[in-house]
């Protein structure tokens, strides 16, 4: 098959994943309003074309903290790539390399900060989780600083972990529940299996000591949930920016209020998230509270958002509404599990052609010129 959109690259994704693990990158919090809201909010904004304008010299190429990058899109922290596909951080960042656009790593990810660090010459951004160990969270900054990361990325809306039925039901608890179910349900996956499973051994990589070996794969949700710390309050914000030298960009972000507080703290840059419906059911979806916060903090600080981010015009309509860049998601990361490096090649050149034609047909030559102007002013947000 080959795919002509981001849905057909999660169909593919599907096929390649054992069930568990593919929900576990698909699926959300509890009753998935919020995941689907996400999607649905996106789809009831239409745009506002102009025809007649000279658009033969447009690009998409756009500046994020000083950096020109091919478009206007940040490969975003998802953990435990290395589930997906083998070493899948290090594809990613060779990707992001080959394309020309960021990549941010997930502290929880299979693949170390050193070693993503061997596999690409171009800088990738550090997603940073503050759990109850701060020695360990100092540590993880350090080391993002030697790899030379130039961009930290705080995430927040994480207090506790949300209660995901699908990983549930699948047996992705702590401790982990073994079905025969599950077994043979990754031993028909035998391309996965062979890549993935009987590969080199799974953990979770920024947390093992130089030197120590590797970890059971069972131990994944309880060194996950190392990454929690429920009393974490806007202090750990002054804390991070004391250490972090660089661009910091605050991650969770849903209204004004902390947009503004997160400016007060120090940020260089939010991102309107809600962690791609995975943490609060409930939540609103990003779209649809970000043009509050661009009136509140635009100009003031980088705004990027993300949260079901599926086409190139979703991109195009965010930055209309007030952001600068957006962050993706699953849109790669079904390409990753569909087809390794290749895969996440494919989406992003989907992305960029969808933004391409779209842009034309909008009458824009950089996105520079997208504002509310270019959507219908009827539109929902
Ligand atoms: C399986 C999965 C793992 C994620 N892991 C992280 C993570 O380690 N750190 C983080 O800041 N956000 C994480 N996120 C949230 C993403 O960074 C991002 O906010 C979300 O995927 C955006 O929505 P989208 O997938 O619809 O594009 C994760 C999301 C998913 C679906």
């Amino acid at each position: 098959m080959n795919p002509v959109n981001i849905d057909d690259m999660r169909d593919l994704a599907r096929r390649r994943l054992p069930r568990a693990v593919f929900d576990f990158l698909d699926g959300g919090a509890l009753d998935e309003l919020t995941l689907h809201a996400n999607r649905a909010d996106f789809e009831r904004i239409f745009f506002r074309p102009r025809v007649l304008v000279d658009v033969s010299k447009r690009t998409l190429a756009t500046r994020i903290f000083g950096v020109e990058h091919k478009l206007p899109i940040v490969l975003g922290a998802i953990g435990s790539l290395g589930l997906l596909a083998r070493r899948g951080e290090m594809l990613v960042a060779q990707a992001a390399e080959k394309f020309g656009v960021p990549m941010c790593l997930s502290t929880a990810s299979v693949c170390s900060i050193e070693e993503v660090k061997g596999a690409t010459t171009r800088p990738f951004w550090f997603q940073l989780y503050v759990g109850r160990e701060r020695e360990v969270a100092q540590e993880l900054m350090e080391r993002a600083a030697s790899a030379n990361c130039p961009v930290l990325v705080f995430t927040v809306d994480q207090a506790v972990s949300s209660r995901r039925e699908r990983d549930a039901r699948n047996g992705l608890t702590f401790p982990m529940r073994i079905t025969p179910y599950n077994i043979l349900n990754m031993l028909i996956n035998i391309r996965w299996l062979w890549d993935v499973l009987l590969g080199p051994p799974l953990d979770l990589g920024n947390y093992r000591k130089p030197g120590e070996r590797s970890r059971n794969v069972l131990t994944f949700p309880q060194r996950a949930a190392k990454t929690q710390d429920p009393s974490k309050t806007w202090k750990e914000v002054d804390w991070v920016r004391s250490i972090w030298k660089g661009p910091l960009v605050i991650k969770g972000l849903l209204t004004p209020e902390e947009a503004r507080r997160a400016l007060e703290h120090g940020a260089d840059g939010i991102v309107v998230s809600n962690h791609g419906g995975v943490i609060l059911d409930g939540d609103p979806s990003t779209i649809s509270v970000l043009p509050a916060i661009a009136d509140a903090v635009g100009g003031k600080t980088k705004i990027f958002l993300d949260g079901g981010i599926r086409r190139g015009q979703d991109v195009l309509k965010a930055i209309s509404l007030g952001a600068d860049a957006c962050f993706v998601g699953r849109a790669y990361a079904y390409g990753l599990a569909a087809a390794g490096e290749a895969g996440v090649l494919r989406s992003l050149q989907i992305l960029e052609s969808e933004m391409s034609a779209t842009m034309a047909l909008l009458g824009r030559n950089h996105v520079s010129e997208l504002d509310r102007t270019a959507l219908m002013p009827t539109n929902p947000p």
